[in-house]
């Protein structure tokens, strides 16, 4: 198939772009290049023949219609996001931009292009903060951040299409995803990158917060799975069932690393921090999806991925990042406690 893949210079976005190419597809890939999209994720198939790159905005209305129009696109798979929870507590407006309008141009313009398939990358987090169970698909939204809204406006509007156009849409809602070429923002390889430097770990509140985490590869699979076999209308979790509480995620990495735990600081908490996030994945599993990393083996590769790959991170918390850093961090870490006492 021919497919424009958004936000391919991203993290989940590369690796499902690779993915497709190597599956026989053909792949336009329309990124803006912000901060976190990084063309040095696809460096190894920037000249392959069945691959297209595209500088631009999903929000760009007339560069989406012509290039949907110009490459004749059999789908759609939108991976662009502003995606980091800590940001969007600094600057909400940029995710009800792209997470919202952002989905709603791609919407319109593959539905005038005829489009035969769109497939809108969700996450599990529109559903709110989880105390207990596991989120299926038909549970009630009840996203708690400026970024869980705004992923939540922008899956509800792709699931719109359907029911208002029977605009072929299905919606996939991921955990937490993790493995090589992450933005060290995000808390595994912020915290991998800081312990090889030997720098301190900020874990939130009390540590005990509890993600599913999902290995990059097992994502994309499942992404790909809904985009060739899901029905139209409908939404599919996809998530790894590798329930951790931070502080043992965080305690796991520093023992590949051979790094100590006293790195841990207990830090101020995120401002309406989800306390635990699971998701039911029998529907995707009833489909054929299966996923096929264990968290340990996973967590172990992607440790020894940022330990050989300093050329790939380190131009990037040497830039923007640091101001961002020292204004999300700078004071927690000054009135920060070990996790010793
Ligand atoms: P994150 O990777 O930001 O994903 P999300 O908040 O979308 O789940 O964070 C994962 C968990 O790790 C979350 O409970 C917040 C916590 N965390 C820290 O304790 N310290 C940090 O510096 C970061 C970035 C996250």
């Amino acid at each position: 198939m021919r497919i424009l893949v958004t936000g391919g210079a991203g993290f989940i976005g590369s690796h499902l772009v690779r993915r497709l190419l190597r599956n026989g597809h053909f792949v336009v890939n329309l990124d803006a290049l912000k901060y976190s999209g990084n063309l040095a994720n696809l460096e190894d198939v920037k000249s392959h023949p069945h691959y297209v790159f595209a500088h631009g905005d999903i929000c760009d209305q007339n560069l989406v219609a012509s290039l949907l129009k110009e490459h004749a696109q059999d789908g759609v798979i939108n991976c662009a996001a502003e995606t980091h929870v800590d940001r969007s507590i600094l600057d909400p407006g940029a995710f009800a931009k792209t997470d919202v309008v952002g989905t709603g141009v791609l919407l319109e313009e593959a539905r005038k292009a005829g489009v035969s398939r769109f497939l809108q990358v969700s996450t599990d987090e529109v559903y709110g903060s989880v105390e207990s169970g596991h989120s299926t698909e038909d549970d009630r939204l009840a996203p708690r951040s400026p970024y869980s809204a705004s992923k939540a406006g922008g899956d509800v509007l792709a699931l719109s299409y359907w029911t208002t156009y029977q605009f072929p849409v299905v919606v996939t809602r991921g955990s937490n995803t993790y493995g090589p070429n992450q933005y060290p923002e995000k808390f595994i390889p912020l915290f991998i990158t800081n312990a090889i430097d030997d720098q301190l770990l900020p874990l939130y509140g009390d540590g005990r917060q509890r993600r599913d985490w999902l290995a990059v590869e097992d994502h994309c699979a499942g992404i790909e799975h809904v985009f060739l076999h899901g029905q139209p209308g409908e939404v599919y979790n996809i998530g790894g069932g590798n329930e951790r509480a931070n502080i043992d995620v965080a305690e796991q990495l520093l023992a590949y690393l051979g790094k100590p735990k006293s790195l841990i600081r207990l830090v101020q908490d995120r401002p309406g921090h989800d306390r635990r996030y699971a998701v039911d994945c029998a529907k995707l599993k009833r489909l054929g999806w299966r996923p096929a990393v264990s968290f340990e083996r996973g967590l172990k590769e992607t440790v020894e991925w940022y330990r050989t790959h300093e050329s790939w991170w380190r131009p990037i918390k040497s830039g923007e990042f640091r101001a961002y850093y020292e204004a999300q961090y700078g004071k927690r870490l000054s009135g920060s406690r070990g996790v010793m006492g």
